[in-house]
This record gives C-alpha cells, sequence and structure tokens, in this order.
C-alpha cells in the first residue's frame, strides 16, 4: 500500500473518506453541492459517527460516480487517539471494494502532522495481507486498494510518518508473515535467512549460532528441545548499535519454536495447527529489530531468537530427562510440551554472559493458561523491577500491545524444585504462567532487570481488529519500538 500525504485533494477517480466525529458533521462540507443528500443517507443509516463505524454512499460530480466513504471517529475521542482507527476502518472497508485509490480527506478537522501521519500507520497496518497461497481468488475478492491519500493534516505529515511510522510497518509486516508462514516454510534456518532477506541494507549487525555453537556453550536446555526434529535448530542475534560505544545494551528475547507438537508429551490433534505461531515472540523480536533499525533508533539493543522445533521422535528427549543449560543449573524435564522456558533458559543466559545487558525483556508464546487468565485482551507481564514493569505497561497502553501485570514469588518458585535435579520444568496445572515465568527468573543473573510478557493470547487473532485482519496480529513489535523511543531515546 503506498502513503501519501497531500496539502489538497488531487483530481481524478478515488473513493473520498470524510472522519464524522459523533454528531459532528463539518467534514461533509468537503462535498460541496451533495453535502446535504449524503448527509440524510447518514439520517437514513441511523449512522452516529461512533467510533470505526462507516456510511458508504455514492455522489455524482459532474456526471462522475465518486464513492464516498464517512468513517466515525467517536463523539469523545481526540483526533489523536481516533487517527490510527480511521486509517484501519477505511482500509479494510476499500481493500477490496473496486477502488484502486482513496483520499482521506482531513481539512479543517483539527489534525496536525502527528495525528495525520497516525491515520496513514492505521491504514498501511491494517491493509497489510498474505495471498501467497491463495491461487483462486475470484477477480471479485481481490485487493484492488494501492494508494491512500491523507489530505489536510499540515505540512510535516509526511516526513513524519517516513520517519516514525513506516519502519513500524515494515517492522509489523515481517512479524505477520513469519507468523502466517505454515511450519514446513519457516523453519529454523529459514526463519533466518527470511529475515536476514528482509533486513538487507538495514545497517543491523546479524550473527548466527549453529547446533555446534551451541553445544559448545553447553546450551543443553534449547538442544534437548530441538534434538527430535530433523530441522536443525539455530540462534539468531540481531545487534543494533544506534546510541554508539556507550553503556550497557537491552535485550531482546523471543520464543521461536517454529511449531510446538508437545514432543513426547505430545499435544491433541484438534488445533495443533496453530502451533506454526509458537515462535511469535521470536517474530515479534525479529521485527521490532528491523523496525529501530529502519527508523535509526538512537538506543543500543541486541535481539535474540532462540530458533527450534519441537517434535516427538527416536531421538526425541523423554519425560523425565535431565538436561544441563548453559548456566550450569540442571532441569528435570517432566512435560517435553513446557518446552518454550528451557529455550529462554539459555538464550537469557546466552545474552547476559556475551552482551552483559542491564535489562532484559523476554517475549513468548509460553502458556496456554495465560489464556484462561487475561484472555486475548491482554498479554501478561512479569518483573522483578516494578520500574520496568510500569515503563512496559505505559508502552503497551500507547501502542495498544496492552499488558497486564502477574504476580512472582518465593511460593511459586518452590513448585518448581526437582527431587533429582536443580529443578523441574513444570509446576502444578494452578498459576501455569506463573510457575513458568518463575522458572526463567531462575536464569537472570543478580542486577539485571528482565521482564517476561507472555503473548500466548496475543500472536494470532481469529477476529480482525482496527490494524489487524484475522490472523497474525504482529503484537510486540509495537510495543518494544514504543519503550524503546520513550525510554531509551531520552
Ligand atoms: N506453546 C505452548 C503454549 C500455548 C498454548 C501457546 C496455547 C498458544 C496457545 C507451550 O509450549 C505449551 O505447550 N505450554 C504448556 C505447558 C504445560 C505443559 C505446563 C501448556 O500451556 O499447556
Ligand atoms: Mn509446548
Ligand atoms: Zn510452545
Amino acid at each position: 500500500m503506498k502513503i501519501r500525504f497531500a496539502e489538497s485533494r488531487p483530481k481524478g477517480d478515488y473513493a473520498l473518506v470524510l472522519p464524522v466525529a459523533g454528531k459532528d458533521r463539518k467534514a461533509l462540507s468537503a462535498l460541496g453541492p451533495s453535502q446535504k443528500a449524503v448527509a440524510a443517507g447518514l439520517d437514513r443509516q441511523r449512522f452516529e459517527g461512533e467510533a470505526a463505524s462507516v456510511s458508504e454512499q455514492f455522489i455524482d460530480e459532474n456526471g462522475a460516480t465518486r464513492r464516498v466513504l464517512v468513517v466515525g471517529t467517536g463523539a469523545g475521542a481526540s483526533v489523536g487517539d481516533s487517527a490510527e482507527k480511521l486509517g484501519g476502518t477505511a482500509a479494510a472497508r476499500l481493500q477490496t471494494s473496486g477502488e484502486k485509490s482513496a483520499v482521506i480527506d482531513l481539512t479543517g478537522l483539527g489534525y496536525d502532522a502527528d495525528a495525520a501521519a497516525q491515520v496513514g500507520l492505521g491504514t498501511a497496518l491494517r491493509s497489510w495481507r498474505y495471498d501467497r497461497y491463495r491461487t483462486k481468488l475470484k477477480d471479485n475478492q481481490k485487493p484492488t486498494l494501492n494508494e491512500v491519500v491523507i489530505v489536510g493534516g499540515g505540512s510535516g505529515a509526511g516526513k513524519r510518518y517516513e520517519q516514525r511510522w513506516a519502519p513500524v510497518v515494515g517492522g509489523v509486516s515481517l512479524t505477520r508473515e513469519l507468523v502466517t508462514e505454515p511450519a514446513n516454510i519457516i523453519y529454523p534456518e529459514s526463519f533466518v535467512e527470511r529475515v536476514q532477506e528482509s533486513i538487507k541494507g538495514s545497517g543491523l549487525e546479524v550473527d548466527v549460532l549453529d547446533r555446534a555453537a551451541m553445544h559448545k556453550l553447553g546450551m543443553g536446555a534449547l538442544l534437548g528441545v530441538a534434538q527430535g526434529s530433523a530441522r536443525q535448530p539455530r540462534l539468531l542475534v540481531l545487534k543494533w548499535n544506534g546510541a554508539g560505544k556507550s553503556g550497557q545494551p537491552t535485550a531482546f528475547v523471543g520464543k521461536g519454536v517454529t511449531f510446538d507438537t508437545g514432543g513426547i508429551s505430545i499435544k491433541p490433534a484438534a488445533g495443533m495447527e496453530a502451533m506454526k505461531w509458537d515462535m511469535g515472540g521470536a517474530g515479534a523480536v525479529a521485527g521490532a529489530l528491523k523496525t529501530l533499525a529502519l527508523r535509526k533508533a538512537k538506543a543500543n539493543i541486541v535481539g535474540i531468537c532462540g530458533l527450534v522445533e519441537n517434535m516427538p521422535g527416536g531421538n526425541a528427549q523423554r519425560p523425565g530427562d535431565v538436561v544441563t543449560t548453559m548456566s550450569g543449573q540442571t532441569v528435570e524435564v517432566i512435560n517435553t510440551d513446557a518446552e518454550g522456558r528451557l529455550v529462554l533458559a539459555d538464550a537469557v543466559t546466552y545474552v547476559q554472559r556475551k552482551f552483559k545487558p542491564s535489562t532484559i525483556v523476554d517475549l513468548a508464546t509460553l502458556t496456554g493458561a495465560i489464556l484462561i487468565s487475561l484472555g486475548h485482551e491482554w498479554a501478561g507481564l512479569f518483573s522483578n523491577n516494578d520500574d520496568l514493569a510500569a515503563k512496559l505497561q505505559k508502552a503497551g497502553e500507547e501502542s495498544g500491545d496492552k499488558l497486564w501485570r502477574m504476580p512472582l514469588g518465593e511460593p511459586f518458585d518452590r513448585l518448581i524444585d526437582s527431587p533429582i535435579a536443580d529443578m523441574k520444568n513444570v509446576g502444578p496445572r494452578e498459576g501455569g504462567s506463573i510457575t513458568a515465568a518463575q522458572f526463567i527468573q531462575r536464569f537472570v543473573e543478580n542486577g539485571v532487570k528482565w521482564a517476561h510478557v507472555d503473548m500466548a493470547g496475543k500472536a494470532w487473532s481469529d477476529k480482525a481488529g482496527s490494524t489487524y485482519e484475522k490472523g497474525a496480529t504482529g503484537f510486540g513489535v509495537r510495543l518494544l519500538d514504543n519503550y524503546v523511543a520513550d525510554v531509551l531515546e531520552r
């Protein structure tokens, strides 16, 4: 989708989008002589200008027919708060409408450059789709819209969009692509290749560890998960040094289980296809690093993706196996389906030993239990530091990637003690997301600020949202991007 900005409406054929805030219909004055008819149409449709409501009408402009989309932005909302949704609503409605071009006219409605740029962001995010495997789409199902012009948002909107939001669209798109692709296409090696292809020229430094390199480092937990699969594991390291040599970096670590069958503790068949997106955390880390590089963020960030496939097989690890992690701590693998924490344990140790970060944020589709707690509205946030937690929650509110803080504590930690090893990889069913987080915390070294985001309910959505279609949401990219912008870059 091409997003452009202009001072005034161009000539020619396009759908005209007009935002209407509740009962305030001043945007309709852009319609000239057709204003009255469209207003009457809104009344007939009982259109009240609620956020994301749409009225579609056609007018005659000097003999030519023009499609007019009146989009509600809500009565009380500021233009800043409703901008993204406005763009998203218009894009969703027009994408396969037959229109090739649309103009969103903000003239005289109080949108400044920032708000207008955010209209562009919502438009671009909501237009993302992946049709690679749809070979039989009928002509009238194919996307037609290829350009949206945002008019009247004041000078600087275009520059603001290109510098601040186009990089976010780039990162989120990469994440969605990785999450959407099935596991026969995206496995650890091809994940790395796809990311490398996508970040070419961005200035990100890339390092890739293969099985032998990880074996040498003693990553017995990550490799234990990988050993049942014909696919070779990888550890992908992405570095962005936007703040020069100064200071300790911040680390983002993602769970990248490219398919989770459960291993020998195999999952039930129904719904198992969803486990292609068990690499959503790693996808978010890759997307976020791409965004930060594209917008040349003034921060030093290292991104780690722990990439494995969890399969049963003659060489798979067994329940009861004891593995030795890179930290030296041993783990009794009670359940091979609690594999994400095993991958993260070694990834978290690696990043601390190698990069000495002051702060680690890990993202993982870690537990079904977080869905029981928080549904699909919030991801769970766990942290050993109140200040870090508060800053992440704020970044979540601002970006829309919302986080709900969950507890940690000694009584939960005791639940993963093992009679034979330093710990076991599962606790009881109750508090399953918390014991999973406690497990990861055992690998966080003294003085390191750490937060864990359990995003099992967020990587994929069964229904469309204002900035995404059904499917991969791109969750996590905007959270991390916003955190870097608000906390590290000032
Ligand atoms: N990848 C799953 C968690 C998951 C479940 C993500 C549903 C998205 C939707 C994870 O590896 C897993 O299998 N967790 C187990 C842990 C259990 C064995 C302690 C779970 O949640 O059931
Ligand atoms: Mn699992
Ligand atoms: Zn998993």
